[in-house]
C-alpha cells in the first residue's frame, strides 16, 4: 500500500475467488519444502546431488500417472494453464498444418485457449470456427458435429467455465472427435478438484490441460496429458527436457508440489459438491431477490462452488472496488480481464446485453467457506448495490 492510498485491508476478509487461485495446502507445502532446501539439484545433472533430484522428479511423474492411469511418457511439465493450453494449440496445429488447416473452439474459452486460437488464424494461415453456446453458456455436441470439415485437425473445448461454472459435454464431444479422426483438447483447469475424478482418460480427449495453483497446490505449476504417441511441437526449445515436448530446468519444487496436490486434492476433490452446492444456492438466492440483479450460471450442469450474476445499472470494475471496501474478494470474470471495462466475452457468447455482461459479478467459493461467510455477504450485498447505483 502506497501513502496516497488511504483503504484499509479487512482484518478478516471473505475469500469468495477461489476459481482465481487457491490457498496452497499445508501438506502440499511441506512435501516442497525439501525442494526449497536440502534436494536443489538440477535433475538433468549426472552427478549424485541431480541424480537426487532426477529419482524425485520420476517419482512425482510416476505417481501422478498412477492416478491418470496413463504412461508417464504421457505426463509433460509445463509452468501452468496457460502454457499447457498454448502448447497443446500450437504444438498440435503447427504439427499437422499439412494435413488441415481448420480449427474449431468454444467461444466461451478462457483467453489462454482463445488467443491462441486468434493467433494461429491471424498470423499462421488456419481458419477457426468459434462454436456458439446456449443461454447457460453450453457447447451442443450438434453443432461440433456441423462445424468439422475434412480439413479440420483439431477440437478445443473446455471441461469447465471459469466465469459462470458451466460443465461442457467433454466426453461426448472426445467420443465424436474419436470416430471423425480429429484430435481433441480439454482444457480441464477448473474442473480438477471440483468435479469427481475417475482417471484422464473420463474427459475422452488427447490432450488435457492442467494447472496446480487451481487445486491447493503451487502457482507457475501445470502439466499436458498426451495421449501416446502424439508428440506437439514444443513451443520453447533448448535442452530435451520433458521428452523434447518443453525445454527448461523443471521447477522440482512446483511439479512436487503439483503431483501432491492431486493427490490430496483431486484424487479426493477438495470441493466437496455436497456441501458447496446448499452455500451457493443460498448465495444465489439471496442476489437474485436484489432488484435488478440476473443469475447468470447455469441452472444445472454447473461447477457446484460457483455462482456469477448481473447488476443492473453498475459496472464490474465498481461492484468489485465496493465489494473489496466490504472486505469481500470476487471478481468480474476473468481475472486476466481485470481492470479492463471490456464485456465478459463468455456474457456476450451466452447473448448477454453489453452493460450486463460489463457488470458482472462471480463468487466462487472454496473449501473453507462457511455459512456465516455467505450470511454476511448476503446481509451487505442490497445496500452495496444501493450505494453503487445512487453515486452514478
Ligand atoms: C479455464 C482456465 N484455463 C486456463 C487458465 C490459466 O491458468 P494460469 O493463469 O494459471 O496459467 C485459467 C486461470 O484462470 C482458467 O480458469
Amino acid at each position: 500500500m502506497t501513502a496516497g492510498d488511504a483503504r484499509e485491508v479487512p482484518s478478516d476478509p471473505v475469500y469468495f475467488d477461489y476459481n482465481a487461485t487457491t490457498p496452497l495446502d499445508a501438506g502440499v507445502r511441506e512435501a516442497m519444502l525439501p525442494f526449497l532446501g536440502a534436494n536443489w539439484g538440477n535433475p538433468s545433472s549426472v552427478h549424485s546431488i541431480g541424480r537426487t533430484a532426477r529419482a524425485a522428479l520420476d517419482e512425482a511423474r510416476y505417481r501422478l500417472a498412477g492416478h491418470w492411469r496413463c504412461r508417464p511418457s504421457e505426463v509433460v511439465f509445463t509452468g501452468g494453464g496457460t502454457e499447457s493450453n498454448n502448447l497443446a494449440i500450437f504444438g498440435i496445429a503447427r504439427l499437422l498444418r499439412s494435413k488441415g488447416r481448420h480449427l474449431i473452439c468454444s467461444s466461451v474459452e478462457h483467453p489462454a485457449v482463445l488467443h491462441a486460437f486468434r493467433f494461429l488464424e491471424r498470423h499462421e494461415g488456419f481458419e477457426v470456427t468459434y462454436l456458439p453456446v446456449d443461454t447457460s453458456g453450453r457447447v451442443s455436441v450438434d453443432s461440433v458435429e456441423a462445424a468439422l470439415r475434412p480439413e479440420t485437425v483439431l477440437v478445443s473445448v473446455m471441461a469447465a467455465n471459469n466465469e459462470v461454472g458451466t460443465l461442457q459435454p467433454v466426453a461426448e464431444i472426445g467420443r465424436l472427435c474419436r470416430q471423425r479422426g480429429v484430435l481433441f483438447h480439454t482444457d480441464a483447469v477448473q474442473a480438477f478438484g471440483k468435479i469427481p475424478f475417475q482417471d484422464i482418460h473420463q474427459f475422452e480427449a488427447d490432450l488435457v490441460s492442467v494447472c496446480a495453483h487451481k487445486f491447493h497446490g503451487p502457482k507457475g505449476a501445470g502439466a499436458l496429458f498426451v495421449k501416446s504417441p502424439l508428440q506437439p511441437l514444443p513451443t520453447q526449445v533448448g535442452g530435451g527436457h520433458e521428452n523434447e515436448r518443453r525445454a527448461g530446468t523443471e521447477n522440482l519444487a512446483a511439479i512436487v508440489g503439483l503431483a501432491v496436490a492431486f493427490e490430496r486434492c483431486v484424487v479426493t476433490p477438495a470441493f466437496d459438491a455436497s456441501a458447496l452446492l446448499p452455500l451457493t444456492e443460498r448465495l444465489a438466492a439471496a442476489a437474485a431477490a436484489i432488484p435488478g440483479v440476473t443469475l447468470r450460471h447455469a441452472p444445472e450442469g454447473r461447477l457446484a462452488n460457483t455462482i456469477a450474476f448481473s447488476v443492473e445499472g453498475t459496472d464490474g470494475i465498481a461492484l468489485m472496488a465496493t465489494l473489496d471496501l466490504e472486505g469481500i474478494c470476487a471478481s468480474s470474470g476473468s481475472a486476466c480481464s481485470a481492470g479492463s471495462l471490456e464485456p465478459s466475452h463468455v456474457l456476450s457468447a451466452m447473448g448477454v446485453p453489453a452493460a450486463a455482461a460489463n457488470a458482472l459479478v462471480r463468487f466462487s467459493l472454496g473449501r473453507d467457506s462457511t455459512e456465516a461467510e455467505v450470511d454476511r455477504v448476503a446481509a451487505v450485498l442490497p445496500g452495496l448495490i444501493q450505494r453503487l447505483r445512487n453515486s452514478r
